[in-house]
């Protein structure tokens, strides 16, 4: 099959393009889910709290500025910046089938920010890769890899990048160690709305864009 792909920024996030996304989100993480083995696997109204599924406009929000999220399910200190959102159609279709959530992280003290933000040299400011889902039928196709390349092609070829996939998530934990991210931390946090510090979440991280699209060219 063949797919179109939309890098798009926060003025093109419609209430009813997030919903889709949302959408996506919550299909693959409960498809996941069944795959773990029965002792960590989560239910549906778990998955439904980590998506967020009875709040579409709260979702919506933290596309637009995940900021509002800082504090809670994004660690305290943290500034992000320049939402985009990337979305994959069958050509010719108009689901979304897969879909990708980063921003820049530009943290640190106020000049530190600004300088984040506005300097010419982005080897200190994260690409923070927030989400990649795709729809259980669409997957070991190829469109994670895609949207994870066009979200790179836009981005600086010097700037680091990071993710941070649950402990569990295995397939993707050896997906991007393939492409030269290295763990570099890893904490408990809530994220399904137990109470409790419910999940494992690893960082990891590789130096440079331009090393992880060589990385991905390579893997063809
Ligand atoms: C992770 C996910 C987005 C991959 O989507 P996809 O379109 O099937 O991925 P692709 O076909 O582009 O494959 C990308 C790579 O990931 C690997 N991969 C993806 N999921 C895998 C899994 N569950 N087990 C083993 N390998 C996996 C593929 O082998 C491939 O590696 P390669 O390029 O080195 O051969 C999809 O499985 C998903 O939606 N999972 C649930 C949500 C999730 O866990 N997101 C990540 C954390 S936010």
């Amino acid at each position: 099959m063949k797919y179109d792909f939309r890098l798009l920024g926060v003025p093109e996030l419609t209430p009813e393009l997030c919903r889709d996304v949302q959408k996506v989100s919550r299909e693959a993480e409960g498809f996941r889910q069944l795959q773990l083995p029965e002792e960590h696997r989560r239910t549906s109204e778990q998955v439904d709290h980590f998506v967020r599924w009875n709040d579409p406009e709260g979702y919506m929000q933290s596309l637009i500025d995940p900021n509002r999220d800082v504090g809670g399910r994004i660690r305290a200190g943290n500034e992000l910046w320049g939402s985009k959102v990337i979305v994959a159609r069958e050509v010719g279709g108009s689901a979304v089938v897969g879909t990708l959530f980063a921003a820049q992280n530009v943290s640190g003290p106020l000049h530190e920010r600004l300088i984040k933000r506005y300097g010419p040299n982005p080897s200190k400011r994260f690409l923070w890769i927030s989400m990649i889902a795709v729809y259980p039928e669409y997957q070991n196709q190829g469109v994670a890899r895609s949207m994870l390349s066009v979200l790179l092609e836009a981005a600086n070829p010097n700037q680091p990048v990071a993710a941070y996939p649950d402990a569990l998530n295995t397939g993707v934990i050896d997906w991007l160690s393939r492409l030269g991210f290295r763990e570099t931390d890893r904490s408990p946090v809530d994220r399904y709305g137990t109470g409790k510090k419910d999940v494992e979440q690893i960082r990891m991280q590789a130096d440079k864009v331009s090393s992880v699209l060589d990385n991905l060219a390579q893997r063809g």
